[in-house]
């Protein structure tokens, strides 16, 4: 059974003062059982790596390119990434399939590249307000998890973040049902993808997670943890975040 994960997706934010929340947060969640991920941006990788080990708070990216090197001005390769440290790597957020137009084709071939390099890949997927009103939400994300998941992954090398974008930023969430339908619709593919392994893949939500609506969201079946933007750039916000999915 994998431990329960609190990943923070610090997006284009953060600068080196703000990697001080990592000292808070390993103080506070030192003997943590669950665990826990800080994704800050690429320029900060390193010093973060340096600052949170050896302690309870990994590393990660938050895009890589799925080559391994090569004639890719701007971009990273999931070995670099590797490189600094980092141990995961966030792919496929609505943020870059929308600005960037990742394909599900994209995000797998990401995916699989940030697998070799030995890096987690969190994969998100998630409907737009428009396909949850037309009734196309599960259909939207079943594609999208079809079409995004690398082969032969495991509970071990994929993790999922179900992101709905209407959520993302507004302060507004899916009714506890929703979320439950798109989860338990989740766990159902993913067992019939990868077998056995995909009953352990985690399945993280995010979308405006805060510590006041943690618990709830926690409490429901098929989720393993949370995906938190704005609630991920203080200690202050995240750490009880955390706790709630520790006791969750
Ligand atoms: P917020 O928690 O700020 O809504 O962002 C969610 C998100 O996009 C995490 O990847």
């Amino acid at each position: 059974m994998q431990r329960k994960l609190a990943a923070g997706n610090w997006k284009m934010n953060g600068d080196v003062q703000a990697l001080s929340m990592l000292d808070t947060l390993a103080q506070a969640h030192n003997k943590a059982q669950t665990d826990i991920l800080i994704c800050p941006p690429a320029h900060l990788l390193s010093q973060a790596v340096a600052r949170a080990a050896p302690g309870p708070v990994n590393i990660g990216g938050q895009n890589c390119h799925h080559a391994a090197s090569g004639a890719h001005t701007g971009d990273i390769s999931a070995g670099m990434l590797r490189e600094t440290g980092a141990t995961a790597v966030i792919l496929g957020h609505s943020e870059r399939r929308e600005a960037y137009h990742e394909s599900d084709a994209d995000v797998r071939a990401k995916a699989t590249a940030a697998q070799n390099a030995g890096l987690l890949p969190l994969v998100c997927l998630g409907e737009s307000l428009a396909e949850r009103d037309a009734g196309e939400a599960l259909a939207v994300i079943r594609g999208q998890l079809q079409g995004s998941v690398p082969e032969n992954s495991t509970g071990d090398t994929l993790v999922i973040a179900y992101e709905p974008i209407w959520a993302i930023g507004t302060g507004k969430i899916p009714s506890m049902a929703q979320i439950a339908e798109v989860h338990a619709c989740l766990r159902n593919d993913l067992r019939e993808m990868l077998g056995d392994t995909g009953a352990s893949v985690r399945l993280l939500y995010g979308g405006s997670v805060k510590a006041s609506n943690a618990a709830e969201i926690f409490a429901l079946p098929h989720v393993d943890g949370a995906l938190v933007g704005g609630a991920s750039l203080t200690a202050e916000d995240f750490s009880p975040i955390i706790t709630a999915l520790a006791h969750s």
